[in-house]
């Protein structure tokens, strides 16, 4: 009743992990898919290892989170150790990160064996200048990246896009256009901050960082809709997802399938099994016999 298929790949429940939540080791990603998750996707990394930005890294807000980890990884070669690693029978996505076409392609090359898709993270919003979001917000940077791995490639990918645009369906058009197989829709929004009242200071040590939670929700619903109304290939909703209500909201907003990033420091890893019995039991209710029935289904 839960099980989607996505960009074929076929997954047991429309719940992923989101990246860079969790997705760095091999065991802490098995430990989420054993929690119920259908699929994982691993935390971003690139061809060469980053160290990412000094503590302190994360902040909480009212409804959600500030995040500058400046995509922190051990790089590509250490982290197909973890990859190897990973059980079988699991649908692994590649988050990965570089600052050209090219390096987009050496990681992806190194990596297409052992993962079952590649989501492309070009929507960081505290990523180095040259990464993330200031290839997101450049439509031509956008068809780029995507031609270019989708041309290497053997497995789908999926372009990962940032709300921070003016308008994030001429972004989606040209990833589409370029040839991505699916849209993932949104990466924090920001850059945000927050300020410490006994320092006086900025708390983050980049002073900036991603906002995620409950607080961006409305907005990636936004995207999603839009979207949609956009493309023809699946969309995967992530922003403030923490329980069923939230999903039904992107699945009838036009996603195929949803990634759980923040709600995992509220709530723990169980959030995956209860998202999907509750979501099963509302399905049941409102007697729908697939996820597929309700992808979409709050447009014409
Ligand atoms: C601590 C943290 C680290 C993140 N790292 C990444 C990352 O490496 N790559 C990426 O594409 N998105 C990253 N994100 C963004 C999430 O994947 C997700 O798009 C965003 O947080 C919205 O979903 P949420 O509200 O469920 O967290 C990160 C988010 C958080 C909170």
């Amino acid at each position: 009743m839960l099980d989607v298929n996505l960009c074929g790949v076929k997954m047991r429940n429309p719940t992923m992990l989101a990246a860079g939540v969790l997705g760095i080791t091999a065991s802490s990603l098995n430990r989420v898919y054993h929690h119920g998750a259908g699929a994982v996707v691993t935390k971003s990394f690139s061809l060469e290892p980053n160290m990412g930005y000094k503590n302190p890294t994360i902040v909480e807000v009212p409804y959600g989170l500030i995040n500058a980890m400046g995509l922190s990884n051990p790089g590509v070669e250490s982290f197909k150790e973890e990859l190897y690693k990973i059980e079988d029978r699991i649908p692994v996505v590649a988050s990965i990160y570089g600052s050209s076409p090219s390096e987009f392609v050496k990681v992806a090359l190194e990596v297409q064996g052992l993962v079952d898709m590649i989501e492309l993270n070009i929507s960081c919003p505290h990523a180095m200048e040259g990464y993330g979001a200031t290839i997101g917000q450049d439509p031509q940077l956008t068809f780029k990246v995507v031609e270019a791995v989708k041309e290497a490639c053997k497995v789908p990918v999926a372009a990962k896009l940032t709300p921070n645009v003016t308008d994030i369906k001429e972004i989606a058009l040209k990833a589409e256009e370029a040839g991505c197989d699916a849209i993932t829709l949104i990466n924090s929004l920001g850059p945000a901050m927050k300020i410490d009242l006994k320092t006086g200071k900025p708390i983050l040590s980049n002073k900036f960082g991603g906002l995620s939670g409950p607080a961006i929700k409305p907005i990636a619903i936004r995207c999603v809709y839009e979207v949609y109304e956009t493309v023809d290939v699946p969309l995967i909703g992530v922003g403030g997802i923490t329980d069923y209500k939230d999903v039904v909201e992107f699945l009838y907003a036009g996603a195929s399938a949803i990634q759980i990033g923040s709600a995992i420091f509220y709530h723990g890893l169980g959030i995956f099994k209860k998202v999907c019995d509750d979501l099963k039991a509302f399905m049941k209710r409102e007697g729908f016999k697939s996820i597929n029935k309700m992808v979409g289904l709050a447009h014409g």
